[in-house]
C-alpha cells in the first residue's frame, strides 16, 4: 500500500482477514475476521487509492489530485462505487468512471476510523523523583541498530540519555550526530567548544557556573535536541546537572496554578546580541500543546531581554517567575553528574533545562564538543530502524 513499513503480521497479530464489504450511505462498512468493523467514506478511499497513477511508485506520494477529479463532486452526494469484491487479503473496488483500486485488508484494519494510528514512537515520561539515566555503550550506539534504537527511544521518552566509553577524539560528538540526521546550525556554528576562552560571547564559554537553563530560547524554534561530549574533564567543578522541565511545569500548575497560568499565557522577549547577530524572538515561557499540557519550556535568565509589559502584569510575572523557578531548582528533582571523558549526554534541550558547577580553570582542563540534532530526524532514525 505504498508504504515502506508492513502492517503487522504474524504471530499475535489480529487475524485481519476481511469477511465482509456491505456499502451503507456512501460507505463501505467492512468486518475482519477478528470480529472487527469499520466505516469507511468512499471519499477517504478514493483520495487513498495506492495504483500507480494515484502514488508514484517510487516517490510514495500521492499524485491523485482530489480536487481535480469530477467524480468528487458526485462522491459528495451519491455513491460512487460501480462494484466491490471481498477476498480474504483485499478490497477491490470500481468506481463509476471505470478507475479501479485495491487495498489490503490488514492496511486497512490498522487505518479504520476513529482507531488512532500507532505513531510507533515512545510518549514523554516525566521524571519521577527516583529517575536516573539510561545508558547506552558508543559500541552498541556505532554497531547495532538495537543500541542505536535504545538510545533514540530513552531520549524520547525521558528527554535525556548517556553515551558512555567513547574515543577522546575531537569531532566525535559531530560523527554521533551525524548518524542520526544533519548538524542542526545556529549563530555558534555547527558544532561548538565548551571551555573558557578569552573575550567570551556567552557564558558557556567562560569558567562561572551555570543555572539551570534552555538554550537558544530567543529563536522562533530552539534547537530540539542537544548533544554534548565530553573530551576533557580534570578541572575542579564543573558537575552537570539536569531538570525535567514538563514536570516541574506540571508541578507548578499544582502548587500555584496562576503562576502556572501567567507563564503559560504571557509571552516576554528573549534576545541575543553581538557584533553580528541580533536574534530575538516574544513567546511564553512555558508553552502548552492543544491538550493545554506543556510542550515547551523557554528558561535562560542571560538572555532573556527587556520585561515588556503592561504595568499591572509585571510584579505578578515575576512572582510566577520565581515560584516556577523554585520548583525548577528543588535538588530532589535534578540528574546531576560528571561527565568522563569519552561520555555524551543527549537531552531534549525543549523540555529539560541544563546546568554546570562553575570550575577552576587552573586545576585541569575541562573541553565539551556540543550539537544540536533536530527531533525530525531522531523520530524519522527510530521508524527506520523499526521497519
Ligand atoms: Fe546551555
Amino acid at each position: 500500500m505504498a508504504e515502506l513499513r508492513r502492517y503487522r503480521q504474524g504471530e499475535g497479530a489480529p487475524d485481519v482477514a476481511l469477511v465482509e464489504a456491505r456499502r451503507q450511505s456512501r460507505r463501505v462498512v467492512l468486518s475482519w475476521a477478528d470480529g472487527s468493523h469499520g466505516e469507511f467514506p468512499q471519499r477517504w478511499l478514493r483520495d487513498h487509492c495506492a495504483c500507480s497513477a494515484c502514488r508514484h511508485p517510487l516517490t510514495r506520494e500521492r499524485l491523485y489530485s482530489l480536487l481535480d477529479d469530477p467524480l468528487w463532486t458526485t462522491l459528495d452526494t451519491h455513491d460512487a462505487l460501480a462494484e466491490q469484491e471481498v477476498a480474504a487479503d483485499c478490497l477491490s473496488l470500481t468506481w463509476a468512471d471505470g478507475h479501479r483500486s485495491r487495498f489490503d485488508a490488514g492496511w486497512l484494519h490498522q487505518r479504520r476510523p476513529g482507531q488512532a494510528l500507532d505513531t510507533l514512537l515512545p510518549r514523554a515520561a516525566p521524571w519521577q523523583l527516583d529517575f536516573s539515566p539510561h545508558h547506552v555503550s558508543h559500541a552498541e550506539f556505532s554497531d547495532s541498530q538495537a543500541g542505536r534504537q535504545r538510545w533514540i527511544e530513552a531520549l524520547l521518552r525521558d528527554g535525556l540519555v548517556l553515551l558512555d566509553d567513547g574515543p577522546r577524539e575531537l569531532e566525535t560528538v559531530s560523527r554521533i550526530a551525524e548518524q542520526i540526521g544533519p548538524q542542526r546550525a545556529t549563530n555558534f556554528g555547527a558544532r561548538f567548544d565548551v571551555r573558557s576562552v578569552p573575550n567570551p560571547n556567552n557564558a558557556a564559554y567562560t569558567a562561572i557556573g551555570l543555572a539551570l537553563h534552555t538554550d537558544l530560547p530567543n529563536w522562533r524554534q530552539p534547537p530540539d535536541i542537544q548533544l554534548l561530549y565530553c573530551l576533557e574533564n580534570d578541572a575542579e567543578g564543573g558537575e552537570s546537572s539536569f531538570t525535567d522541565g514538563f514536570a516541574a511545569a506540571r508541578e507548578l500548575r499544582e502548587r500555584d496554578p496562576q503562576a502556572f497560568r501567567l507563564l503559560s499565557e504571557t509571552p516576554i522577549d528573549f534576545r541575543f546580541q553581538d557584533d553580528g547577530h541580533d536574534i530575538a524572538v516574544r513567546q511564553p515561557v512555558i508553552d502548552l500543546d492543544s491538550d493545554g499540557e506543556p510542550c515547551e519550556i523557554r528558561f535562560n535568565n542571560w538572555i532573556r531581554d527587556t520585561l515588556s509589559l503592561p504595568l499591572a502584569q509585571i510584579d505578578a510575572w515575576y512572582d510566577a517567575y520565581h515560584a516556577f523557578w523554585q520548583v525548577l531548582r528543588e535538588p530532589q528533582r535534578r540528574v546531576e553528574l560528571t561527565l568522563a571523558p569519552g561520555q555524551m549526554v543527549a537531552f531534549d534541550n525543549r523540555r529539560v533545562l541544563h546546568g554546570r558547577n562553575a570550575f577552576d580553570p587552573n586545576t585541569g582542563k575541562r573541553h565539551l564538543q556540543g550539537t544540536y540534532l533536530d527531533l525530525d530526524m531522531l523520530q524519522s532514525h527510530l521508524r527506520v530502524l523499526t521497519r
